[in-house]
């Protein structure tokens, strides 16, 4: 245990976990899917997802991982399920693979943070230009891999814990700042009420379905990184009450990110809310032209400090992505750390290269492929995004559970879950995860990895 490591306190993991599970996904995804969902309705099925279906899957990684106190891969051969590791090979390559991506986002928000930071808010105007500019993404993208590498290199305590424990709070403070200050800004009511307000009219199969794939990728799951954080975890702390905090660090800072968002939109459509649903582009297209409105150094520290904010989030995700294929070449292959973070950071580095170059810079990556019954290419970085986020995540996620409840048996999940919970026993949620666990969310996720596979590949519609 010493010399893997471990956090300092239950605090730590909390912080550690919870700056996993906040990242672009709540920033960046959360809005623009509330926009693309109808507002405030998606925000109340969002919740539902998160506490009846993820929290309970998310419960299971920890358990596990803090049982076998091992890796993503390494738990399943440490319970005596050897031939069950697969579930963890799938998990690493999910990680590795949504890393490779995700790095080459956050090098946009970071290369915002320098064009907006030297007052060019015109780099919104040019969007498609900005990420078609394959050598300076790179470039953003590498620094950003550098600080992802360093952290991760630094160990548990002193590197993924201490920077989770410094970065959240900062986030956690401009985001408050900015959500003050948006609003105060003229025609903000009519964002909030777009926001807060459901309408049920809206409701349909894909507003129920984005709601349930945003949840489970926005809590980091399905993929073991919680199996790997939670090895890391002291065996007198309490699991659940734990996952509870991280659940709702991670919902209260999409939520806040949404509060902060549709009043600047309220703001700069004068009330209309008609740009909301403007999809991805919504933070790097529209919010910069509200920055450059607002004029001035106003503009520039508000514009600036958004995108950081950006940074901060996703460095903590960033993290907790590489920690699980370290984790692996640590425990199973012997790796020194720091050897098999600068491998890892390496490899996955230029596992980015065809979506960074896919957004216009190569006309083969851009339009990679067409999926049946679509005649519109998509580009490599979607691709990637459709593959391991919406088909592998719901996958894992489903083998995750299946293997607590009805392989390493119920009993021995139940157990694990005791321990540092006196008041579990006889608990209601233990009542609920009794029946929720080994039948209804396997069979919820396995339907989700069905009719998304079906759905975007071959375009059988739900
Ligand atoms: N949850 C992060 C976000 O919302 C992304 C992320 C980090 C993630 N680690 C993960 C997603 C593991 C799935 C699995 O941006």
């Amino acid at each position: 245990m010493s010399s893997r490591g471990g956090f300092s306190s239950r605090i730590g993991f909390i912080a550690a976990a919870a700056g996993s599970a906040v990242g672009l996904g709540n920033i960046w995804g959360f809005p623009y899917e509330v926009g693309e969902g109808g507002g405030a309705i998606f925000v109340l099925i969002y919740l539902f997802f998160c506490f009846a279906l993820c929290l309970p899957v998310m419960i299971s990684e920890i358990a596990i991982g803090r049982s076998a106190k091992k890796n993503a891969v390494g738990a399943f051969n440490k319970l005596g399920h050897r031939n069950w590791n697969f579930i963890g090979k799938l998990g690493i390559l999910s990680g590795v693979l949504i890393l490779s991506f995700y790095n080459v986002i956050a090098g946009w928000a970071f290369g915002y943070v320098i064009e907006i930071g030297s007052g060019n808010f015109k780099v919104a105007d040019d969007f498609g230009g900005f990420t078609a500019d394959a050598f300076r993404m790179g470039v953003y993208g590498f620094f950003f891999m550098l600080a992802t590498a360093y952290i991760v290199s630094q160990g548990i305590s002193s590197g993924i814990e201490k920077a989770a424990k410094i970065l959240l709070p900062l986030l956690i403070f401009m985001m408050i700042s900015m959500v003050i200050y948006s609003l105060t800004l003229p025609d903000s009511m009519a964002g909030l009420e777009f926001y807060l307000i459901p309408d049920f009219s809206d409701v349909n199969g894909k507003v129920v379905f984005n709601a349930m794939g945003q949840a489970f990728f926005s809590l980091s799951l399905g993929m073991g990184a919680l199996i790997t954080y939670g090895s890391y975890l002291g065996k007198s702390e309490n699991i659940i009450s734990s996952a509870v905090l991280i659940t709702l660090a991670d919902v209260g800072i999409a939520f806040l990110a949404g509060l902060m968002i549709f009043p600047l939109i309220g703001y700069i459509t004068g009330g209309t809310m008609e740009n909301a649903g403007r999809g991805p582009a919504l933070i790097f297209v529209t919010l910069p032209h509200i920055f450059g409105d607002i004029g001035g150094m106003t503009g520039i520290v508000v514009g600036t400090g958004f995108f950081l904010l950006l940074c901060f989030a996703a460095l903590t995700s960033t993290v907790s992505l590489l920690e699980v294929p370290v984790a692996y070449l640590v425990d199973e292959l012997r790796f020194d750390r720091k050897k098999a973070v600068w491998l890892m950071a390496g490899i996955i580095y230029l596992l980015g290269l065809p979506s960074l170059v896919g957004n216009g810079y190569s006309e083969f990556f851009t339009s990679f492929i067409t999926y049946g019954g679509s005649d519109q290419p998509v580009d490599f970085l979607s691709f990637i995004v459709n593959v391991a986020n919406d088909s592998f995540l719901p996958l894992g996620g489903c083998l995750i559970v299946f293997f607590a409840s009805h392989i390493w048996k119920k009993r021995n999940l139940d157990a694990e879950l005791a321990e540092g919970n006196p008041g579990y026993e006889g608990s209601l949620l233990q009542k609920y995860l009794k029946f929720a666990l080994p039948y209804l969310i396997p069979l919820a996720l396995a339907v989700i990895f069905v009719m998304t596979v079906l759905s975007t590949f071959f375009g059988i519609g739900i």
